[in-house]
């Protein structure tokens, strides 16, 4: 038997442990002398070599160099930029793709028995999964923004830094995203390049955020959108789609009913909303950025029964300039969530139902422990895997008041 260290273990040190279960920001825990340690670039039940990359009161960040005894779901990371001390884009890229979902999975459970405060047996009665996208793991990627260096150089960010690793191809990019004369040149005047590669075949490349922003087309619900290029889009080409298809199916809006879009972007949701609920409804977008702003506006021109409101969410239901009673509601925030002051407003709205599609399951979960203390519950729970060989995942529930 090894006796405890009682020595502080300090950075770069090497440390061996065994790895636990994933947690929310895509490392697992292991815990050495009693310390939690969060060790990326590792898979649960792997006994590792780590080098401590960070020193925390409570905590150390640690990063798997050497697979003592693998797991069966390890595989060779594809990307030659993956892995310790490199690109920090992806976190998933030596985990099997069916694992990468379970573990996915296992973090979105995780987060609702923690933070959600709900019990494992609610949890289970969920069936919770994150399910795959069409498409496979790699070349999905429609958004790619890319940092430049101080020299020039082109690339992405090293995990929980501000350093540049250059890089000639991104794997998880789109193919046309790829195509792009963009890494094989300097960028000295930048300090980032954005891309675009769009569901109707646009492409757009934005030296510098701020500049006169291009507009695109994209493709979804049957219509053609045009936004502009930095307006917020879902980056997965299958991901518009899907979250529709799921909002629609859990929340059933009907004929007559009125509705709410929240965070409502350019009005993908108002969209499929504003056709269930027809003329004889209304639906009520709220969005805070001028550019999803004016793409609502000029993307549902032919659904008058849309009305766009230019606001926060926060400010717009505080200040009573969208106020119940409403039938349903749709909300999709940044990933900070909703925050207990909205939640709270929209379990006084009168809605039958809510639908909310979360792209932070930390804040997701949170923001279910309000719903769930002023009254109501999580009914349903979709999982969607919109972002291969990163820890990030997509979920879509259903809240309904409990009486
Ligand atoms: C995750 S995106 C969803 C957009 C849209 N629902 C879609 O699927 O394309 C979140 C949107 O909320 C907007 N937003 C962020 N904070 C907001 C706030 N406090 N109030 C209103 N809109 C906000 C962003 O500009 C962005 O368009």
């Amino acid at each position: 038997m090894t006796a405890e260290r009682t020595d502080p273990i300090g950075e770069e040190e090497r440390i061996t442990l065994t790895v636990g279960a994933p947690a929310h920001g895509g490392h697992c825990v292991a815990r050495l002398d009693g310390q939690v340690v969060f060790v990326r670039h590792a898979l649960p039940g792997e006994r590792v070599t780590a080098l401590v990359t960070e020193v925390h009161s409570g905590y150390l960040r640690a990063d798997a160099i050497e697979i003592l005894e693998p797991s069966p779901d390890r595989v060779a990371a594809p990307c030659p930029y993956a892995g310790p001390g490199r690109c920090g884009g992806c976190d998933l890229q030596h985990v099997a793709p069916p694992a990468q979902l379970a573990w996915k999975t296992a973090v979105l459970r995780e987060q609702l028995t923690r933070l959600g405060k709900l019990s494992e047996d609610e949890v289970d009665a969920l069936g919770v999964a994150v399910t795959a996208l069409p498409g496979g793991p790699t070349g999905w990627r429609t958004r790619v923004r890319y940092t430049v260096d101080a020299a020039g150089r082109v690339g992405l960010l090293k995990h929980r830094s501000h350093e540049v690793v250059p890089i000639d191809r991104c794997l998880i990019a789109h193919p046309a995203i790829q195509a792009l004369p963009v890494l094989d040149r300097a960028w000295p005047a930048a300090d980032a390049v954005e891309t675009v590669a769009s569901g109707e075949g646009d492409v757009a490349v934005l030296p510098q955020p701020g500049a006169q922003p291009a507009t695109v087309r994209e493709r979804a619900l049957g219509r053609t959108w045009t936004i502009g290029a930095e307006t917020f889009w879902q980056v997965h080409p299958a991901a518009a789609e899907t979250l529709v298809g799921a909002v629609l199916d859990l929340v059933g809006p009907r004929a007559g009913e009125r509705a709410w879009d929240l965070y409502g972007g350019a009005g993908l949701f108002a969209a499929a909303l504003a056709e269930r609920v027809g003329p004889g409804g209304r639906v009520t977008l709220v969005e805070s950025a001028p550019d999803g702003v004016a793409a609502a506006r000029d993307n549902l021109g032919d659904l008058p029964w849309v009305e766009v409101v230019p606001a926060r969410v926060e400010t717009a239901l505080a200040r009573r300039r969208v106020a119940g009673p409403v039938d349903v509601v749709v909300l999709d925030p940044p990933r900070t969530g909703a925050g207990a002051r909205v939640v709270e407003s929209l379990t006084a709205s009168g809605a039958r139902a809510v639908g909310y599609v979360a792209c932070d399951p930390a804040s997701f979960a949170r923001d279910v422990r309000t719903f769930r203390d002023r009254g109501w519950r999580l009914a349903e729970l979709r999982g969607y895997d919109c972002f291969p060989m990163t820890h990030h995942l997509e979920c879509v529930g259903l809240l309904l008041p409990e009486s």
